[in-house]
């Protein structure tokens, strides 16, 4: 009899470059206090608490003395729970943290995550920051996802809304209303797509090769890393995700995911 799959030696880049300008705190996002931490450290510990990584690796803003300062007090916190390992990444160690300066995009913190990974590394998980209470069941889902073969995996949620395409107003029908529907999404087909996205380190690597040669206006509609391998023609699995897992983007998300922390149910509850 066949024994189980191995699990994949896993890194899981965090990626907490972005300015945050739709919060309007007017400092990075991954700084934003959150039930009395940094959203960053939020995310961090929840990498941290799945046990799925053998290194963190956390783009930051360049340069940012305050988010190298949480990363640096992170890794303290991590030894400390665990002073009896040398945190050099090897099997039941603590995880290896890396910090790197990210870059202008989304996906060029990315690959600032990428170049960092250790020569070890199998399979990569690319989580961002402002999701900063991912349960950890979701990280279990996508690991076990690329344990069982997949080269890459996401985690997502129906869709409450119906969706419909748009295209503005022309000629007189720009008195009446600025946009004009031109047709409704099949909701049924529809899913809200989350991180931590999981793939094979090399899949992720051959994608963002390729999208490093986009144009702006082409680099401008990459959201997430998935759709670069989608551009491959590698098969993207999904999974289940989370509401906790909500994107902290605006004001209204922030008192959201304070309502989380405070609330009956815990902050890692998931549902179902
Ligand atoms: N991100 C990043 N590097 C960038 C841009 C974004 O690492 N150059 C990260 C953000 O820190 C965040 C994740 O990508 O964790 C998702 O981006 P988003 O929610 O858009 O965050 P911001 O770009 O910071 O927010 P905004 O777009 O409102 O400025
Ligand atoms: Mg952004």
């Amino acid at each position: 009899m066949d024994s189980a799959p191995k699990t994949p030696v896993t890194a899981v880049i965090v990626v907490a470059a972005g300015s945050g300008q739709r919060l309007g705190y007017g400092m990075p996002k991954a700084k934003v206090p959150l039930g009395g931490d940094s959203i960053l450290t939020h995310a961090l510990r929840g990498v941290a608490g799945s046990g799925i990584a053998q290194q963190i690796c956390v783009a930051i803003p360049p340069g940012d003395p305050e988010l190298l300062a949480l990363c640096e007090a992170f890794t303290q916190e991590l030894k400390a729970e665990r002073p009896d390992t040398p945190g050099d990444g090897e099997a039941g160690d603590v995880p290896v943290v890396t910090i790197v300066d990210g870059g202008a995009t989304r996906a060029e913190s990315v690959r600032a995550g990428l170049a960092a990974l250790l020569p070890a590394t199998e399979a990569v998980l690319v989580h961002d920051a402002a999701r900063a209470l991912t349960p950890e069941a979701v990280f279990h889902r996508v690991s076990r996802a690329l344990t069982a073969g997949a080269l890459a995996v996401i985690p997502v949620m129906p869709v409450v809304d119906t969706v419909k395409t748009v295209q503005p107003t022309s000629g007189d029908g720009a008195a009446i209303a600025p946009e004009l529907v031109t047709g409704t999404a099949a909701r049924e087909t529809l899913r809200a797509v989350q991180t931590p996205q999981g793939f094979e380190v090399a899949t992720l690597r051959r994608a963002h090769a390729a999208a490093a040669a986009f144009d702006a206006g082409q680099a401008a509609a990459v959201t997430d890393d998935a759709m670069l391998v989608e551009l491959l023609g590698v098969p993207v699995h999904a999974v289940r995700g989370a509401s906790q897992s909500l994107k902290i983007t605006t004001p209204l998300d922030l008192i959201i995911a304070e309502g989380l922390l405070e609330g009956p149910l815990g902050v890692r509850w998931v549902e179902g």
